[in-house]
C-alpha cells in the first residue's frame, strides 16, 4: 500500500507525546518532513530536489521475491559516506556470535535483573550479552542482550550490520532517533531497527532497562495465520513506521559500527540523521502489544505457545525459525479440567524468557521483571513445586491472568551462554531448586521389576 507523503517537523521541534506514525506492516511508505523533498516520477534524477542527494538503502538483494523484497531510498543532506575511515573501539560487555564458551553446559539457567551501572552509561555502552546462536558471518542464528543504561546518547549514533534489533524495553522509555524518523518506546510496546540503519537513543526516563534479540538471520515478519484466517495475533495494522525527521546539525557526530561482532567508530562532521525523505519499505516500526490479540482453548487442554506468536524470523526449514518472539499477555483462561499454567516440557527449540512486569504464571517467585530464564536445547522444565500444587488442585473457574507481561525469544538452534553471563554476580545458582519438592503421586505401583542388586551407587561414572 501506498500512502499519501506524510509530513513531520525536524527532530528539534518534534512533539514527544503526540509523534505522528504510518501504520501497517512491512507497507510501501512516502513521507517528507519538509514538502518537494522527494522527487516525483523517479528515485535518482540528475538533481534531487531540495540540493538533497539521494541514496537507496536495501535490506534485501536487490533480486529477492517481490514478497520479501525491502529498500528504501533516501534523501538527505550529504550522502552517509561522508565519513573517516572506521576504526576499532573496546566492545565492553558486547559479544558477538558464535560466543565463545569452552563449557557450554545443560543446565536450566535463571538470573536476577540486570544491575544498573554507576555513572552515565548510555544504551550502547551498557548492552550486555547474555549468549547467542549460529554466526554473524554466515547471517544465521542470534544474540540474546539486555541493557541498562543511565545516559542517552548525545554525540553518537549506533548502526548494526551484523542483524536487526528487536528491542523489548522493561523498564524506561525511549526516543528511537532513527534516519527514517523517531520512534518513542515504552515498556509494553517493542521497536524493531532493521540491520544497516543508524539511530540514537535517548532515555525519556532517568534509567532503562530492557531485552534486545539482536537476529542475524531472516528479518522478521509476521507468523502465518493458519486455519485461524484473516485476522489475529498481531494485525498489520498496529505496526507502526515513524514519519521523516532530520537533524541539520553541523557539528562532530560519532557512528559506532557493529560490524562481524566487532564494534567500529567513525567521524562525521554532521548528524548522520539527516535524511529529509524517503520513501520504501524498510525502515523502523513499533508495535504495542497490548494490541496483541491472544487466542487460547475454550475447551481444555493447553496449545502450544506458538499461538502466541509476534513476530518470526524464518529459518530455510519451513515451521522451524530462526527466532520467534512470543509473548504471554493478560488472558482469560478457561480450560475445564486442564492444568492451566505451561505444562511439563522438553523442547529441541530454545527457549530465553523475560518478563517486563508482573509474575509469570509458571513461576510462583524467582522470576522477576528485569531478570530472564534459559531452557535450552531438550531441558526439562515447567510449573516449579508450588505452582503445580496449586494449579491442580485449585476449583477452575474462569480466570484472567492480568498485569503481567511475560514474553519469549525462541531460537532452532542450542544457545550458547557467555562466559561473562555464567559468571555474573547476578545468576541465581539455585534455580534448578524450584523443581525440588515434586513429590511422587503414583497411586498404582507396578511397572517393571528393578534388577536385583542394581542401584545408582553402581552405575559406573567412566563419564567423569
Ligand atoms: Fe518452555
Amino acid at each position: 500500500m501506498t500512502t499519501t507523503p506524510q509530513r513531520a517537523e525536524r527532530v528539534e521541534n518534534a512533539s514527544v507525546t503526540n509523534r505522528t506514525y504510518l501504520p501497517g506492516f512491512g507497507n510501501q511508505h512516502v513521507t517528507e518532513a519538509v514538502a518537494g523533498a522527494l522527487p516525483e516520477g523517479r528515485n535518482s534524477p540528475q538533481q534531487a530536489p531540495l540540493g538533497l542527494y539521494a541514496e537507496q538503502l536495501s535490506g534485501t538483494a536487490f533480486t529477492a521475491p517481490r514478497a520479501e523484497n525491502r529498500r528504501t531510498w533516501v534523501y538527505r543532506i550529504r550522502p552517509s559516506a561522508a565519513h573517516t575511515p572506521f576504526r576499532r573501539i573496546s566492545r565492553r560487555s558486547l559479544l558477538a556470535s558464535p560466543v565463545v564458551n569452552d563449557c557450554p553446559e545443560p543446565n536450566r539457567l535463571r538470573w536476577d535483573p540486570l544491575p544498573f551501572p554507576e555513572g552515565e552509561v548510555d544504551f550502547v555502552a551498557g548492552l550486555f550479552t547474555y549468549g547467542g546462536t549460529g554466526d554473524v558471518r554466515a547471517q544465521e542464528g542470534v544474540a540474546i542482550h539486555l541493557y541498562a543504561a543511565t545516559s542517552s546518547m548525545t554525540d553518537s549514533y549506533f548502526v548494526d550490520a551484523d542483524g536487526e534489533l528487536l528491542i523489548v524495553p522493561q523498564e524506561g522509555g525511549l526516543e528511537l532517533r532513527t534516519e527514517l524518523g523517531v520512534l518513542d518506546v515504552a515498556p509494553q510496546e517493542i521497536a524493531v531497527v532493521p540491520r544497516g540503519i543508524r539511530f540514537q537513543v535517548r532515555l525519556r526516563d532517568a534509567r532503562a532497562r530492557g531485552y534486545v534479540l539482536e537476529n542475524h538471520g531472516r528479518m522478521f515478519t509476521l507468523p502465518e495465520l493458519g486455519p485461524i484466517g484473516s485476522n489475529g495475533l498481531a494485525n498489520h495494522r498496529d505496526f507502526l513506521t515513524p514519519v521523516a525527521a532530520f537533524e541539520e546539525r553541523d557539528e562532530p557526530a560519532r557512528v559506532v559500527q557493529k560490524y562481524l561482532g566487532g564494534l567500529w567508530a567513525a567521524d562525521y562532521d554532521h548528524s548522520p540523521l539527516d535524511v529529509v525523505g524517503w520513501h520504501g519499505n524498510y525502515a523502523p516500526y513499533k508495535y504495542d502489544l497490548r494490541n496483541f490479540m491472544v487466542i487460547g482453548t475454550v475447551s481444555f487442554d493447553h496449545p502450544d505457545p506458538s499461538i502466541y506468536t509476534v513476530l518470526t524470523s524464518p529459518s530455510g526449514h519451513a515451521g522451524t525459525a530462526n527466532a520467534d518472539f512470543v509473548i504471554f499477555p493478560p488472558r482469560w483462561l478457561v480450560g475445564e479440567d486442564t492444568f492451566r499454567p505451561p505444562w511439563y516440557h522438553r523442547n529441541v527449540m530454545s527457549e530465553f524468557m523475560g518478563l517486563v512486569h508482573g509474575v509469570y504464571d509458571a513461576k510462583a517467585e524467582g522470576f522477576v521483571p528485569g531478570g530472564a530464564s534459559l531452557h535450552n536445547c531438550f531441558t526439562s522444565h515447567g510449573a516449579d513445586a508450588t505452582t503445580y500444587e496449586r494449579a491442580s488442585t485449585v476449583e477452575l473457574s474462569p480466570q484472567k491472568v492480568d498485569n503481567t507481561l511475560a514474553f519469549m525469544f525462541e531460537t532452532r538452534l542450542p544457545v550458547v551462554v557467555s562466559e561473562q553471563a555464567m559468571a555474573a554476580a547476578h545468576r541465581q545458582h539455585d534455580y534448578d531448586a524450584v523443581w525440588q519438592g515434586i513429590g511422587k503421586r503414583f497411586t498404582a505401583p507396578g511397572g517393571f521389576a528393578s534388577p536385583a542388586g542394581v542401584s545408582l551407587k553402581n552405575v559406573p561414572d567412566h563419564w567423569d
